[in-house]
């Protein structure tokens, strides 16, 4: 009696014990402070908005399944919000981030402690500011380990590494974006694509700063690469070296090894890179993928670098101080980024939930570049003197002043309508070489998509040929899905689903809807709350290339949205 009774009190003590720890590890916090630093790139110096003066900002590191706080204090000029993307924040909203969508934006000297629940999320993902184009240079890696005390589900690496993948504007960025918004043109490209913030030696002023990656012959590193970058669409590689894709979106994949990836922006992909090359320097390079006729883009290429430690001991045969530059392929290889983009399955074990078989809300919506006519008196710099739109189902988003889940919760109304189309408000041949003009104006509206709670959804996103066909990585909020099927053309509702992967599709955020093509996704609503969904390429962002999710609360109280924080910022 008596030893156990001793066994139960140590068992109870060391039970309290891990508890204490459990717990203090498993809510960290992290400070956020938002301020402007001065940074030094292609030869000139200039004031950035950052996040604790890092550029890219910090890096949050959390076990699958663990809650963090992150308090935000506002020390710049701007308003701002931020944004965990491809957290699901299961009932959660509130701190999602989206300007004018969940909340109103932090401002100068204000304060938001945001709350972020981590759930099936594993692997890397990212966060960045969700107001105007403040995430330029407003964001950072998000990684997160298996479980404590489990493994991952390939090879343990001997190290891990974020690449971040960015854009550079010689100018200040809010200005870019102002003017782009003020003339209705194109938003000027940006100067340079950068590797966890450097552009490399292949730029100006940029040598003695590029990202090195230092290695050891024979060790396995694990790649956690993020496109931070604004407009770009990316090819990535790594001169001599294999890519074993092993993790998209914060969901494992089945390995795939190329020589080359692609990733639009918001994807992350999990790579593996095994060094097993002759001891010498090797450069990695990102460059764009664009496919748009006549659309701008930086056509230049990032370079980092991969140095073995045993270089030392060599000495490469030629004294030439560049070495040669990796396959990639051409900047519009449709081809490439789709053999690659489709190459990538699913491993259905890992990520637990099935993929829905049976749609109760089917939604089928064109994704389009669009023009408005520019006002009498003014004259505009967009396409034929008119104002650059985007839209989906011919509606451009118009972002409130006052976000749309307040709005929700409190029944304010005014704010958004639902009725979002679930379908093309015109059918026509949405791939066609030459389209009648009329088709390019849309109509601009707040308009939302209302489900229930549970409901099983599938949104295929078409791409039309209007201006100017266009690859859309399309990203929704508060879901994971199963993209389970895409195709060049035309999207038919009859054929186009007998090719459908319902076996190991993948589970992402983000998906690429191929140029004059199609794309479709399935998820089950079963995160109340308001979930913005919309193009990541951010000119498209601004133009209105957007709609939202509302899912209702179900009938458990463990389907139910949870109280907003009392600290929600003013409008
Ligand atoms: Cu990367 Cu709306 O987010
Ligand atoms: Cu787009």
């Amino acid at each position: 009696m008596k030893m156990s009774f001793g066994k139960e009190v140590f068992l109870l003590i060391l039970c309290c014990f891990s508890l204490i720890c459990f717990s203090s590890s498993m809510r960290r916090h992290y400070k956020f402070v938002v301020e402007e630093a001065l940074y030094t790139r292609l030869c000139s110096t200039k004031s950035i908005l950052t996040v604790n003066g890092e550029f890219p900002g910090p890096t949050i590191r959390v076990h699958k399944g663990d809650t963090v706080y992150v308090n935000v204090h506002n020390k710049g000029k701007h308003n701002i919000t931020l944004h965990w993307h491809g957290v699901k924040q299961p009932r959660n909203p509130w701190t999602d981030g989206p300007q004018y969508i969940t909340q109103c934006p932090i401002q100068p000297g204000g304060k938001f402690r945001q709350k972020i629940i981590f759930s099936s999320e594993e692997g890397t993902l990212w966060w960045h500011a969700h107001s105007d184009w403040i995430r330029a240079t407003v964001h950072g890696a998000i990684i997160i380990y298996p479980r404590r005390h489990s493994n991952y589900p390939f090879p343990q690496p001997d190290a891990e590494v974020p690449i971040i993948f960015g854009e550079w504007w010689k100018n200040d960025v809010n200005k870019v974006y102002r003017e782009s918004v003020e003339t209705g043109g194109d938003p000027n490209v940006s100067d340079a694509i950068t590797i966890n913030g450097q552009p490399g030696d292949l730029y100006p002023c940029s040598k003695s700063e590029t990202f090195k990656l230092n290695v050891d012959q024979g060790n396995l590193y694990l790649l956690r690469i993020i496109n931070a970058a604004m407009n770009l669409i990316l090819f990535f590689s790594v001169s001599k070296h294999k890519l074993t894709v092993i993790g998209a979106d914060a969901a494992y994949t089945k390995p795939i090894t190329n020589d080359y990836i692609c990733i639009s922006p918001g994807q992350t992909m999990d790579v593996l890179l095994y060094a097993n090359q002759e001891p010498n320097d090797y450069y990695m390079a990102a460059r764009a993928y664009s496919s748009g006729f006549r659309v701008p883009f930086t056509n230049s290429t990032a370079t980092a670098r991969i140095q073995y430690s045993e270089n030392y001991y060599y000495t490469p045969p030629s004294t030439s101080s560049c070495p040669p530059l990796p396959y990639l392929p051409n900047y519009n290889d449709t081809r490439a980024a789709f053999n690659f983009i489709t190459s990538i399955r699913g491993l259905p074990h890992e990520n637990a939930h099935e993929v829905p078989k049976i749609i109760t809300t089917h939604i089928v919506t064109t994704v389009s570049v669009n023009t408005f006519p520019c006002p009498r008196g003014k004259s505009c710099m967009g396409p034929n003197g008119n104002i650059f739109a985007a839209s989906m189902n011919n509606i451009s988003f118009k972002t409130p002043s006052y976000d749309i889940l307040e709005a929700y919760y409190y029944h304010i109304h005014g704010v958004f309508r639902k009725g979002f189309p679930k379908f093309p408000p015109f059918v026509f041949n949405f791939i066609a070489d030459s389209l009648p003009v009329t088709l390019n104006t849309p109509k601009r509206g707040t308009k939302v998509v209302v489900v229930k709670y549970g409901a099983t959804v599938e949104v295929v996103f078409q791409g039309t040929n209007l201006l100017s066909g266009l690859d859309h990585p399309m990203h929704l909020h508060g879901f994971s899905f199963h993209v389970v099927g895409y195709g060049f053309g035309n999207f038919n509702k009859r054929k186009s689903p007998m090719y459908y992967n319902l076996i190991d599709p993948p589970l992402l955020n983000t998906v690429i809807v191929p140029k004059n093509g199609w794309a479709a996704i399935r998820f089950v609503a079963d995160n109340p709350g308001v979930w913005f969904m919309h193009c990541h390429l951010e000119r498209h962002l601004s133009w209105g290339m957007e709609t939202v999710f509302i899912v209702k609360n179900g009938k458990s109280s463990h389907a139910k949205l949870l109280p907003p924080p009392p600290d929600m910022p003013p409008c």
